[in-house]
């Protein structure tokens, strides 16, 4: 594990295929969302990295950093609420890469206030974006030949 000067690197994860939700950042766009550092680590590892974002601007702007220090990288729009959406995420990059091992669902939401409180429709738009792309995703991976031997696939999820 090469630390504290570069990246920490685990030999295992060279070659492996990264799906990553939410690639993109709001805001200034020099700043690293989560999803985007997350898929630097990965780049630095020798992962392929195949990511999506509501906004295809943000994603690509990501791509275009992590090309630059040499991670080879995909991007597309997808809206993760959507489950036609995460099929078509899924299936995207599988005719791309051939498989997915590592599912990262990074894309969540955090309203302030909790169930008593929280008007009915914050509430349903974070079920849609906290479980719902999770769901999503995860419902077409599972339903793939994606694990050839191997009995799981990795996946992450964030709900802040
Ligand atoms: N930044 C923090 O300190 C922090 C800490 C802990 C957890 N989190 C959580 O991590 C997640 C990402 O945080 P961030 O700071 O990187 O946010 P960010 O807003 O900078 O990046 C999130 C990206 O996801 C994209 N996105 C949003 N909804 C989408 C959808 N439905 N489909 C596809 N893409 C979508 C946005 O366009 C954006 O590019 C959030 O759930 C956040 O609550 C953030």
């Amino acid at each position: 594990m090469a630390l504290p000067n570069g990246p920490p690197i685990y030999p295992d994860l060279k070659g492996k295929i990264v799906l990553i939700t939410g690639i993109g950042q709001q805001g200034d766009p020099e700043m690293w969302g989560n999803g985007a550092a997350t898929a630097r680590v990965f780049g630095q590892n020798g992962c392929k990295i195949f990511g999506c974002d509501l906004s295809i601007k943000s994603a690509q702007h990501t791509q275009q950093k992590l090309q630059s220090e040499g991670t080879e990288m995909e991007v597309m729009t997808a809206d993760v609420t959507k489950t036609d959406q995460c099929k078509q995420l899924v299936d995207a990059c599988m005719k791309r890469y051939g498989r997915i091992d590592i599912l990262v669902n990074n894309v969540g939401m955090s309203q302030a206030g909790g169930p008593a409180d929280m008007p009915e429709e914050v509430w349903d738009a974070q079920m849609d974006v906290n479980l719902k792309s999770v769901s999503g995703s995860a419902k077409r991976t599972s339903q793939r030949p994606l694990l050839g031997d191997r009995k799981q696939l990795e996946t992450y999820a964030k709900v802040r």
